[in-house]
């Protein structure tokens, strides 16, 4: 059919290397320090330094260098601070790998021979060893008054009751279980009892619409599906019922009947029970079955190498992918960068903002904090609702020590000034940190300043859904910072800076991120087709893994990162495609092609500008502009609906047919006096037209 055809096109258009004159030529402009900004360098606050697990940069070499020299050495060490039902095998290499395509398939493989749960580290290890009271919850509700805590032992209680209830839907090691569900502390529990099954969880963000989660159902096969009635968020409310009851009915369409269990969370919060629709014999609420099992059930001892869960996450091409994190190598290193990024010391009250649908909330929300007993604060609403002092307010109302926040997020409250910020006392404070996009050097120094007193220090830090945990980041206490500086590699990142050709570049530069050898925490493939995950990550740069970001680094041999290289845009820190945005586009009927590229945008970072030709028929209007922007938010979301629509009469392309993004960018950026080279396009009048149509 035609619309397919267009998709099709679309996404050939996206498989055609992105022209690249200099890393990042033309994006987030605004992000970009300046050289003096390069300089700025802000030591580590007070005493801060004399309490941390780390407080000098010669400790973090000596500890680095041995990461990387002595491997079997260093994590082993690591890894032996977690439970193992039977130790990996120890006379061989605690790493065997391969990144060169050219030797034969990609893999990797940590603590090779070891069982363990990963549900066992977070949970029943701590209980067994006394320290089931101790709180591992405290969630506080969209609306004000609304909250609750959970122990460890409450958690574990709760997770058996779970884990029992999947069981007797059969659910098996290796199944797939897909959750999607707002902010509420039985989702985190929700992947416990998957990962005390041994069962593979996907996690669907909310936001996400009725044919994404669809899409993402019917790519990994899910059993059953794990949801609530509705969420909400602010004065919105999301009624995931509904839409998981749309996305069903389309499985079914798609021939795939094998959800045959959906379990309900009876949100009332949100919408009183008679509001939500129900389908007899498949619908199962929550609380009326799962309270019936019971509250032991014992785990599934999982090889390191099984799968823990996959996360579904945009790239340049094609549809979103689900990446496939294990068991063993995950859980060290969320476990291990937790502890050390955040310098967890116990009795610290530590809140990790982001969305359990993001690699964020898996990582900070739920694993890396529980391997270490921390207590973490969960929020299920939005920064400004009903005020603009909220989170200073929960801040101070649960004594949260280490606040972890998204840039898009921070910048949405500095834009309300200060005031709203000073009148809370913010003194348990001592440590916070941003992740998820750049955050610029005016961004940081706000943050710093104003949210943080100038008394706790900011880690910045850079990481993917692909990497598992942080990769690039200060160890606060270690070394001095630089506002919007992610600063240095964790121990035994070995990253490398790379010019156009591949070349290692060294001492100060600008190039391509890339990382040479495996951390534990690498995602091992691409659930369905691990030629995806080899073509993706490893034939860029041979024998490496390409991060998709580029980098800047200076004299200090600190690391800057600049963003992506390819095609993907950061909108409030969330991944999108241009090739879905585009492909959403143009399946609606009157729309002949789209191009989409991202601009700057004061608050999300990047927003999303799309060019778009319309058939002979069709007329530009209001009208029609909503109803482009509605198919994007009906088949992605609403979040990567694009702000800027731009009619346009033809899309500038090379002779070959290549449409040249770099000067959509330009146009989007309204930079038309450094447009570049067009004598390689087809037709170079197409530039004008639409720098008039802007
Ligand atoms: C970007 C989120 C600059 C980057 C954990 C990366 C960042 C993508 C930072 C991954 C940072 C993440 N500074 N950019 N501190 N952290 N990014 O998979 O472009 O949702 O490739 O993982 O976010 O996004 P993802």
């Amino acid at each position: 059919d035609l619309s397919a055809e267009r998709r099709l096109r679309c996404m050939l258009e996206h498989l055609v290397p992105v022209e690249i004159s200099r890393v990042n030529p033309d994006r987030s402009v605004c992000i970009f320090p300046t050289s003096e900004e390069y300089k700025d360098i802000v030591q580590v606050p007070g005493d801060f330094a004399k309490k941390a697990l780390l407080s000098s940069r010669s400790q973090y070499e000596q500890l680095y260098n041995e990461a990387v020299t002595n491997p079997d050495g260093f994590w082993g060490r690591v890894a032996a601070g977690f439970f193992w039902k039977k130790l990996w095998d120890t006379s061989k290499p605690v790493c065997n790998y391969n990144f060169d395509a050219d030797k034969g398939p990609i893999f990797v493989e940590w603590f090779k021979g070891g069982f363990t749960n990963v549900c066992y580290n977070a949970l029943d290890r701590h209980v067994l060893a006394g320290h089931g009271h101790e709180l591992c919850f405290l969630w506080e509700g969209n609306d004000p008054g609304q909250s609750a805590q959970l122990t460890y032992s409450d958690v574990l209680k709760k997770v058996c009751q779970v884990a029992n209830f999947l069981k007797s839907k059969n659910v098996q090691k290796g199944d797939r279980v897909c959750i999607y569900m707002s902010m509420i502390p039985e989702l985190p529990i929700a992947m416990l009892a998957c990962a005390r099954l041994g069962a593979i969880h996907s996690v669907v963000f909310g936001g996400f619409s009725s044919e994404s989660l669809a899409g993402r159902i019917l790519d990994c096969k899910a059993k059953v599906l794990l949801t609530c009635s509705a969420g909400r968020r602010g004065n919105k409310l999301l009624p995931l019922k509904e839409l998981a009851d749309r996305a069903l009915e389309i499985c079914l369409r798609d021939g795939n009947t094998r959800v045959e269990t959906c379990l309900v969370y009876d949100n009332s919060f949100a919408l009183p029970r008679e509001k939500v629709p129900w389908v007899e014999g498949r619908d199962l609420w929550w609380q009326d079955n799962v309270s019936q099992f019971s509250v032991d059930c014992p785990v599934e001892w999982m090889a390191a190498e099984d799968p823990l869960f996959m996360l579904y996450t945009s790239g340049s091409t094609g549809k979103p992918k689900g990446l496939i994190h294990t068991v063993g190598g995950y859980m060290v290193y969320a476990g291990f960068t937790f502890k050390h990024v955040f310098d967890h010391h116990p009795g610290d009250i530590f809140w990790c903002t982001a969305d359990c649908g993001w690699i964020t909330g898996h990582t900070y929300l739920t694993y890396g904090p529980l391997f270490n007993r921390a207590t973490c604060v969960m929020f299920e609403g939005v920064p400004t609702f009903p005020h603009a002092g909220r989170w200073w307010e929960i801040v101070d109302k649960f004594k949260v020590s280490i606040l972890y926040a998204a840039p898009t997020a921070i910048r949405t409250l500095a834009a309300q000034g200060d005031e709203v910020v000073r009148k809370y006392s913010r003194k348990s404070l001592r440590l916070l940190g941003s992740v998820g996009e750049p955050i610029s050097p005016k961004t940081w120094r706000w943050y710093y300043e104003v949210c943080g007193d100038s008394r706790c220090p900011i880690i910045d830090t850079w990481w993917q859904t692909e990497t598992g945990a942080c990769m690039i980041s200060p160890l606060p206490g270690a070394w001095p910072m630089k506002p919007g500086c992610a600063t240095l590699p964790f121990f035994g990142v070995q990253t490398l800076v790379l010019d156009q050709e591949g070349k290692e570049l060294h001492g100060a530069c600008e190039g391509y991120l890339s990382i040479k050898a495996p951390w534990p925490g690498i995602a091992r493939t691409v659930y369905g087709d691990h030629s995806r995950y080899e073509s993706t990550y490893f034939k860029t740069w041979k024998g490496l893994y390409a991060t998709g970001d580029g980098c800047r680094r200076d004299a200090d041999g600190y690391i800057w990162i600049t963003g992506r290289v390819d095609d993907v845009l950061n909108v409030s820190g969330h991944r999108i495609s241009t090739g879905e945005v585009e492909g959403a586009l143009v399946s609606h009927p009157q729309c002949t092609e789209a191009a989409v590229v991202g601009y700057d945008h004061e608050l999300k970072g990047q927003g999303i500008y799309a060019f778009v030709t319309l058939s002979q028929q069709a007329k530009p209007s209001d009208a029609l502009k909503k109803e482009l922007q509605d198919i994007v938010r009906k088949q992605i979301g609403s979040f990567a609906s694009p702000e800027v629509i731009h009619w346009a009469v033809s899309l500038p392309r090379t002779r070959s047919g290549k449409i040249m993004r770099r000067i959509l960018r330009k146009i989007a950026a309204r930079q038309y006096t450094d447009i570049g080279d067009t004598s390689s396009l087809s037709d170079p009048s197409v530039v004008e037209a639409l720098i008039k149509g802007r």
